[in-house]
Order: C-alpha cells, then sequence, then structure tokens
C-alpha cells in the first residue's frame, strides 16, 4: 500500500481527498504546511501532494524538504489556476505533476498512479560525466562553443540525453535549438533510431492533426488513403516538435492525451495506437507568458517542460565567435571552392561588439558570404558590411570579451554601465520610442527603465 502524504490548509477538503484516497487504496497522512515538515521529517512517504498557497510553510518549502531529505520521492502540487508562473516554478524545482484546484479526484489518483510508476524507474543519472565538455567531445562534436554559457547547456545534456525526459528546448532564433536537440539525440539510447524533426509552424492549421497523428481512408473529404503521421514515424525513436508556440489548440489537446497515455489515435479512427516515442519540443518564444496569456495549455507546458534547456544567444558568448568563424570559414572554403585563411584581428574584435540578433544563423550566413566575395587571403575590418565596422568605432568602452575577464584585471562597472547603455538604446530604437515596448525587450518593468533613463539624464547633465 502506497503512503502519501497530503498536505493543505483547508481541512474539510484535505479530509474530503484523503477519503477517496483510501478507498482506492492508498495509505495517508493529512497535515497542513508546519504539520506536513514535520512528518516528513519522522517518516517516509512514497509520494507528497502538496498545496502551493499555504500560511506558515508554503508547497515551496514541502517541495524543498522532500528534495533533501528524500529526493526520490515524487511530489505533485496543487494550486489555484490564478497562480500559472507558482506552478511553473514548483514544475522547474523538481515537482512531478501539477494540478488546477479544485483537483478532480480522478486527475489526482491518476497523477499517483503514474508518479508512483515514475518513481519507480531509475532516476536520472545525477553526475554521469563530471566534465561536459568530454560529454560534447564524444557525442556532439559538432555543437561547437567553450565558453562557460554553453558549458552550462552541455552539462545539462549530459545529463537528460540518456533519459527518456521531454525537454523543452527555447533561446532566440539562430541560437542553435535544433542542433541541440541533435545532439540530445545523439547522446540518448535512441541514437540510432528516427528522429523526426515537425515545424508546428510550417504546417497549414487544418493539416496538423494528420500531420502528426496521421488519418484513416475516408476521413475526410481528400483523404483517400491511410496516412502514417508523424508520430507514428518516429516510434522507438524521437520526436522534435519545432516552434511549439505556435501549435494550435486542438492540437495542444490531443499532445496533452498522447503524452499523458503513450497513445495516439488517428484523424477518423477509432482505435488508439500504443506509441514509444520521445518527445522533445523547441521554441523561441517565452512559453511562460503565453501561458499566462492563455495562448498555451497550461497543462501541456508541464507535461513539456520537465527539462527546459536554454541555449543562450550569441551576444552573451562573444568569446566563441573566433571558434565559430574558423569553423564557418573552413566549411564555406570547402563548400564554394574559396581559400580565404581566416579574420584580421580588427575583423574578429569588429565581429564580438555586434548585437548578433539573428545569432548562430546570422554569423554563418555573414561568414558564407564573406569567403565567397574575399575569395582568399584574410578578411579584414574594411571586408565587413558597414552596420559591423561602425560598432567597433562607436564605443569607447571595450565591449568585446566582456564576459571573459583580461588578465590584467577590468573595470567591470564601466562595463557594465556601457553594457546597460547599449541595450536600452537599442531597445528604445527597435521599439521606436515606445517605453512599455522597450522595457519588454530589456525584461524590465516600466518603471525601472524611466528610473534608469532619469539618472543617466541627470549623470549627463552633470558632467
Ligand atoms: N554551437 C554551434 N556550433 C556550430 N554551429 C552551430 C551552433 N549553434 C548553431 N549552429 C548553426 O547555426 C545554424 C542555426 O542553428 P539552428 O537551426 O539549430 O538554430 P535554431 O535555434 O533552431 O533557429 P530557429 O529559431 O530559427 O529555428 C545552423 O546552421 C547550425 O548548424
Ligand atoms: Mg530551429
Amino acid at each position: 500500500m502506497a503512503k502519501v502524504l497530503l498536505c493543505d490548509d483547508e481541512e474539510a477538503l484535505c479530509r474530503g481527498m484523503a477519503r477517496l484516497l483510501r478507498s482506492a487504496s492508498y495509505d495517508v497522512v493529512i497535515a497542513d504546511g508546519p504539520g506536513g515538515l514535520e512528518r516528513l521529517d519522522h517518516e517516509s512517504f512514497d509520494a507528497v501532494v502538496t498545496d502551493l498557497r499555504m500560511p506558515g510553510v508554503d508547497g515551496f518549502g514541502i517541495l524543498d524538504a522532500v528534495r533533501t531529505k528524500s529526493p526520490s520521492t515524487p511530489v505533485i502540487v496543487m494550486s489555484g489556476s490564478a497562480e500559472v508562473p507558482d506552478a511553473v516554478r514548483a514544475m522547474r524545482s523538481g515537482a512531478r505533476d501539477f494540478l488546477v484546484k479544485p483537483v478532480d479526484l480522478k486527475c489526482l489518483e491518476e497523477a499517483l498512479t503514474a508518479a508512483l510508476g515514475l518513481s519507480n524507474t531509475p532516476a536520472p543519472v545525477a553526475d554521469p560525466d563530471p566534465d561536459p565538455l568530454a560529454w560534447r567531445d564524444r557525442n556532439a562534436p559538432w555543437l561547437l562553443g567553450n565558453h562557460t554559457a554553453m558549458q552550462s547547456v552541455f552539462s545539462l545534456l549530459a545529463q537528460v540525453a540518456d533519459t527518456d525526459c521531454t525537454v523543452l528546448i527555447t533561446g532566440e532564433s539562430g541560437t542553435g535549438k535544433e542542433l541541440v536537440a541533435k545532439s540530445l539525440v545523439a547522446g540518448s539510447a535512441r541514437a540510432k533510431k528516427p528522429l523526426v524533426a515537425v515545424n508546428c509552424a510550417a504546417i497549414p492549421s487544418g493539416l496538423v492533426e494528420s500531420e502528426l497523428f496521421g488519418h484513416a481512408r475516408g476521413a475526410f473529404t481528400g483523404a483517400t488513403s491511410t496516412r502514417t503521421g508523424r508520430f507514428a514515424e518516429a516510434d522507438g525513436g524521437t520526436i522534435l516538435l519545432d516552434e511549439i508556440g505556435e501549435m494550435d489548440p486542438a492540437v495542444q489537446s490531443k499532445l496533452l492525451r498522447l503524452i499523458q497515455d503513450g497513445v495516439l489515435r488517428p484523424v477518423g479512427d477509432d482505435v488508439d495506437q500504443k506509441i514509444d516515442v520521445r518527445i522533445l519540443a523547441a521554441t523561441n518564444r517565452k512559453l511562460d507568458s503565453d501561458v499566462a496569456s492563455g495562448r498555451f495549455r497550461a497543462d501541456l507546458f508541464w507535461r513539456l517542460n520537465v527539462i527546459p534547456i536554454e541555449v543562450p544567444p550569441l551576444r552573451h558568448r562573444m568569446a566563441d565567435i573566433p571558434l565559430l568563424a574558423e569553423h564557418f570559414i573552413r566549411r564555406f572554403n570547402d563548400k564554394n571552392r574559396r581559400a580565404v585563411t581566416g579574420l584580421s584581428p580588427e575583423a574578429v574584435a569588429a565581429l564580438k561588439q555586434y548585437n548578433w540578433p539573428g545569432n548562430i544563423r546570422e554569423l554563418e550566413n555573414l561568414l558564407e558570404r564573406l569567403v565567397i566575395l574575399k575569395g582568399t587571403g584574410t578578411v579584414g575590418l574594411s571586408d565587413l558590411p558597414p552596420n559591423l565596422r561602425h560598432t567597433s568605432a562607436g564605443h569607447v568602452t571595450p565591449l568585446a570579451n566582456v564576459a571573459d575577464l583580461p588578465t590584467d584585471g577590468t573595470d567591470l562597472r564601466a562595463i557594465l554601465e556601457a553594457v546597460e547603455d547599449r541595450m536600452i538604446s537599442e531597445a528604445l530604437e527597435r521599439s521606436g520610442g515606445n517605453k512599455n515596448r522597450a522595457a519588454e525587450l530589456l525584461g524590465l518593468n516600466r518603471t525601472t527603465l524611466v528610473e534608469k533613463l532619469r539618472r543617466k539624464r541627470t549623470a549627463t547633465t552633470a558632467s
């Protein structure tokens, strides 16, 4: 009999749920927040179900205690629908599942069954490879980068690649999300099985369902034969749902069902097919804000976001530019029969000062153009397009290598200020002076931005 700790400060609700779970043969202990903590100190549980908002000790306190005392015990959190960001945070802190209150008791039971089943499978290896670069070299040598920002990505990859965990890969356009997905597959037990990549934004909305799940003959006008969907093609392997943020709500529910039950039902068919597919999803949208605004299903988001991997923008890892540039020069020399030998130090410095809104793809395209046009010899500053040349000339404070500490030290405050100035002016420029939009682009609230602008104005008039 599985022993479950149920924490909620609403006693009546707790008792009701406990009664039902007991009738389903669970051994249930009920407690409020502080009581739950105390129980966890002295007893062990097979699963914990906790409310998020409770006086005294909240759900995060319970989650923390479980994580330190008994990390393999699954925790299911419950919370009101208005507390989406908290729920997201709870999932990130290791909660196994999330239920919206009022909790449907059948859902709770299902979640418990699933969580208890999962806790019996071996947990992801905590520290499989102490050296993330070594993992990369062995599994995904094509994924270049030595910057610490990328090493964190490799280290996550090393920890989750060889599991069947759903992974949500986020990052700006062109940062390498698809390459990261391929690297995950390469380091997994499914490496030799199919990887099917689907761009959810590229399929006309009426066709998404049949594209993903397949259809039976005669399912709709024009369905003259049975069609195997992309999920079925990926059976035994992995599917990458790219641009998942663009997925139609109706398709979102069907996908949720597939993830929960491991079965799919082709359009117009009346039988379920059992399927074994690892799901990776990628997006350049901020999915948690789409959840908050109701564009994206919260429950699907939690299912997908079991392990989030954020690929950093190129401007946060400028030190990798020489390495990437060399790689692309070699590649485009071969492809286009050219013999460019490299970049001059001034050209490298200019590349390191540019903002790279299109990230690695933009760098890649630029280098292909430069290699073709230059043909031989070294690419110098004057070969670069004007917008790149100007960034290098226009700034007094060197922004190159901002993430690397020079051997002779640096003036951190000046660098941070220069970065801030530059980002703020760019945000204002891009938003056409609209402070709300600029604040959004910078991840600040409007008041903070206005205050920063005011301080800068005062500083300029004072000097
Ligand atoms: N770390 C890296 N090392 C080498 N090449 C890279 C790296 N990251 C990305 N690239 C290259 O940059 C290009 C863009 O990468 P990718 O298509 O994976 O980006 P993405 O994040 O999926 O972009 P989008 O958001 O537009 O779909 C590809 O040609 C890829 O091979
Ligand atoms: Mg992509």
